[in-house]
């Protein structure tokens, strides 16, 4: 169906509505899993990147200016789109990121459902209106009429992780805002990303509105992130870079979904078998390459030795392998990825924490890894993997845990496992992170939930409604009545 988005496998940016090559250098895209050539994408440079900046800012009063009923037919166009081709962009994604075949057609699906519930959240927002009288000493002669504007163009970017899902979580809430939207997407998942940008193309999207900008985030991403005619960045990626944009992207209005290092506390009460089967999902599920993945256990003393079995135990059920065998571990993304999730287990070894299961090595592909007695002076007990490596740290009581998960950086989800309610409430109250999972593991979905991190982790908030507050602004219109 998206044949046509390559020209001999070289991948086109969506620009003014039409596929276009850059007129400078290329970047070859390779399956992380064999090394395959999957093909090229344009490496924009800065002149072109202000001729796309431009036809977006062009595009957007038009597109504000429609019905929001008529942008959210659009929308579900393109759902639609994505259902009835979620095989075919499913095979590209796992591909182009290892992901296995499954999840990544699920996430096709799942980015579908999304689109859809975000055109009906987007025509149910309404307006206010606020009397003048409401206030102490103010005559009945103002109304304020409060609607929702557009903020202009929004710059998206997304990680590889998600290069559909984490695309469209941007793209569909600032579209059915009024919005126009400039999707810089991953480079390992940039085809993936411009599948979704197809599918928008494909239901009727008015030239512009939507524009692609392909090219290494090192290299145009500052150009991008600073840019006069970008009204807004919504950003999901690693804190170090969500930092550097903060740092330098002045006043525009950011949007932040960061790196995590979610812990499972896990009370001596806890259901074990339950706990053991949502840790090894949560945190082996795409070889841990999840911000929300489950990348800390904090298990009271007592229960430690018979919780790590039955961790051992779900392992040992892991399917470890490619991504068309839709396995649960395959290759990580890339070398770098692989030699950093090795620092940290040599890391553990060296300092004395007891391996499991795992530490095995072919190429890319890591074997699911298991620490007990990991202690605070292991990079593993702070450090974000992105990676199948996972450390039990043993404590006395709930208290500790809290400590020990409240000294991290990152705030984005946390866990916890007891029958006691109570007790339950009493360290999700006190855990300084966005989501706390009462027995359940840390995740983001369903996707209309807040999203959101604290600290290193993220800034504000995400979820359908949110989104497209975030990507929003009132605007007031008070009409002052004169009592004659
Ligand atoms: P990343 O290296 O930060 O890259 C994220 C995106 O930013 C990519 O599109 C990248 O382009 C681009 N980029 C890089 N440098 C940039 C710059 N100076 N200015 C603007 N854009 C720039 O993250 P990743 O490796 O793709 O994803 C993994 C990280 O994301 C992990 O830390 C994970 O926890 C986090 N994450 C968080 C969430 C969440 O919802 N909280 C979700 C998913 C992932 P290139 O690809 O061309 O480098
Ligand atoms: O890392 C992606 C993040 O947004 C997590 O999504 O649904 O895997 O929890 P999910």
């Amino acid at each position: 169906m998206f044949e046509y988005i390559a020209e001999n496998g070289s991948y086109r940016n969506l620009y003014r509505g039409e596929w276009a090559h850059g007129h400078s250098g290329a970047i070859t895209v390779k399956a992380p899993a064999d090394g395959t050539v999957l093909g090229t994408i344009p490496s924009l440079q800065k002149d072109e990147i202000d001729l796309y900046l431009q036809s977006a800012r062009d595009a957007q009063k038009i597109w504000a200016a429609k019905p929001v009923n008529e942008r959210a037919r659009i929308l579900r166009k393109a759902a639609q789109i994505l259902d009835e081709n979620a095989d075919e962009i499913g095979g590209v994604l796992s591909e182009e990121i290892s992901k296995g075949l499954s999840s990544a057609v699920g996430e096709v699906r799942r980015t579908a459902d999304f689109i859809r519930f975000t055109a009906d959240q987007g025509e149910l927002a309404e307006g206010r209106s606020v009397g003048s009288e409401n206030f102490p000493h103010f005559q009945k002669d103002k109304i304020s009429v409060v609607t929702r504007v557009p903020l202009g163009v929004v710059l998206a970017i997304s990680p590889f992780n998600y290069p559909i899902n984490l695309a469209a979580s941007k793209v569909a809430p600032a579209l059915i805002a009024g919005n126009s939207v400039i999707l810089k997407p991953p480079t390992s998942g940039a085809i993936s990303g411009l599948h979704l940008a197809a599918a928008f193309k494909e239901a009727g999207l008015p030239d512009g509105v939507l524009t692609t900008v392909t090219g290494r985030g090192s290299e145009i991403g500052d150009y991008l992130v600073t840019h006069p005619l970008v009204d807004f960045i919504n950003f999901t990626g690693s804190s170090a870079v969500g930092k550097h944009i903060a740092e330098i992207a002045g006043m525009v209005p950011l949007l932040m979904e960061l790196g995590g290092k979610d812990a499972a506390i896990i009370l001596r009460d806890a259901d074990l078998d339950l706990a053991a089967r949502l840790i090894v999902s949560g945190a082996y599920g795409y070889s841990g390459q999840r911000c929300t993945a489950v990348k800390r256990v904090l298990a009271e003393d007592d229960i430690a030795d018979e919780l790590a079995g039955k961790i051992v135990e779900q392992i040992g059920r892991l399917r470890v392998g490619q991504p068309r065998e839709s396995a649960d571990v395959t290759p990580l993304i890339n070398t770098h990825a692989a030699d950093y999730v090795q620092e940290l287990i040599d890391d553990a070894l060296a300092k004395g924490a007891k391996l499991l299961i795992g530490k095995k090595r072919e190429g890319n592909l890591l074997y699911p890894t298991l620490f007990d007695h990991v202690t605070t002076d292991m990079r593993l007990a702070w450090e974000e993997p992105f990676g199948p490596v996972l450390p039990i740290i043993r404590i006395r009581d709930a208290d500790e845990g809290i400590a020990i998960s409240n000294r991290s950086e990152y705030g984005l989800q946390g866990a916890v496992f007891t029958k006691d309610i109570n007790k339950a409430f009493y360290v999700a109250s006190r855990l300084d992170v966005g989501t706390v999972q009462i027995n359940g593991k840390p995740e983001r979905g369903p996707d209309h939930f807040p999203f959101l991190g604290v600290k290193s982790s993220g800034m504000g908030t995400q979820g359908i409604r949110y989104s497209i507050e975030a990507m929003s602004r009132p605007k007031v219109i008070v009409i002052n009545f004169q009592n004659s």
